[in-house]
């Protein structure tokens, strides 16, 4: 297994007035291979639960392990980042240096590899991003469109050579090009590459579209664990915490409402098309 939190508890500031709950007996596993959206509605424990995969938050009760190791005892906090590629929300923020190859060279820089293969790690990472290397590699970050930037935020975590991805809402603020870019390329990663990735997003079209697994987080606790088809079913329940549904099984569930017999859970054009052909033939043969 390639990630196992066991009860974990986490307060912000705890022990002082200000204290405040954000994970409750979270317990969950992830295997190598999978992508899982993680979803929520504001203040539920997402990005704290994220930060716990890679050490830099600690639970207070619970343990975290990957492969099996316990994080602080067994795995060294420095190798978990480096196998738990964390990216933050709005990474582009973090972008420092002065070409696109020193930025994403960074964290290898730290760990004192040798250049070239640091060059060779640097042209991969912006490969599975889609940008390349020539045309970008001595570009100023600070010039980039925002979904260029975004792109190689996430490239500078990707050069460390994670077994798993973790992106805190890669495409918020981004336009639809830059939006479509982010996703094919992660489609591509999991499904070409293996890479394990968690998502998390607020748009419910992304998470239905690219995860196989979906977990909902509501008051630091998880509601659901399921497949995307058996948790975006649970219509009211989700609308209930303040979270959307897919707007094809917003649609499904509207024609299903006037009388039409339709499976409610589909996320691809041309299946709900199709179920929307057959329930008619169906209906008027
Ligand atoms: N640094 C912090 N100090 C104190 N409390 C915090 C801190 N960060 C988060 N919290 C609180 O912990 C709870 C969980 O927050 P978290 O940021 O994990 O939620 P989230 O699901 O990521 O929300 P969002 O969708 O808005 O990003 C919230 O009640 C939040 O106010
Ligand atoms: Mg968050």
């Amino acid at each position: 297994m390639l990630i196992k939190l066991k009860n974990v508890n986490f307060t912000y500031m705890s022990n002082t007035p200000l204290a405040q709950r954000a994970l409750e007996n979270v317990s969950l596993s992830i295997s190598a291979g999978e992508f899982v959206g993680l979803i929520g509605p504001t203040g539920s424990g997402k990005s704290t639960l994220v930060q716990h995969l890679n050490g830099l938050l600690e639970p207070l009760e619970g343990e975290v392990l990957i492969e099996g190791k316990k994080i602080g005892g067994e795995i060294s906090p420095l190798l978990v980042r480096q196998k738990i590629g964390l990216v933050f929300q709005f990474p582009e923020s973090q972008l420092f240096e002065e070409t696109v190859f020193k930025d994403i060279a960074f964290g290898l820089r730290n760990l004192g590899y040798p250049d070239d293969e640091i060059e060779g790690r640097v042209r991969k990472a912006l490969a599975m991003v889609g940008l390349d290397y020539f045309e970008f590699k001595d570009r100023s970050p600070f010039t980039l469109s925002g979904g260029e930037m975004r792109r190689v935020a996430i490239a500078g975590v990707l050069a460390m050579n994670p077994s798993c991805l973790v992106l805190d809402e890669p495409t918020s603020g981004l336009d639809s090009i830059g939006t479509r870019e982010i996703i094919s390329h992660l489609e591509r990663l999991n499904r070409e590459e293996g890479l394990t990735i968690i998502l998390i997003s607020h748009d419910m079209d992304e998470v239905a579209h690219l995860a196989s697994r979906v977990i909902v987080m509501n008051e630091g606790k998880i509601e659901f664990d399921d497949s995307p088809r058996r948790v975006f079913s649970q219509k009211s329940d989700l609308l209930k915490i303040g979270l959307d549904i897919p707007q094809f099984t917003s649609l499904l569930f509207m024609l299903k409402e006037g009388g039409l017999d339709v499976p409610l859970a589909l996320f691809e054009l041309n299946e709900v098309k199709n179920a929307i052909v057959s329930a008619l033939e169906r209906r008027f043969s």
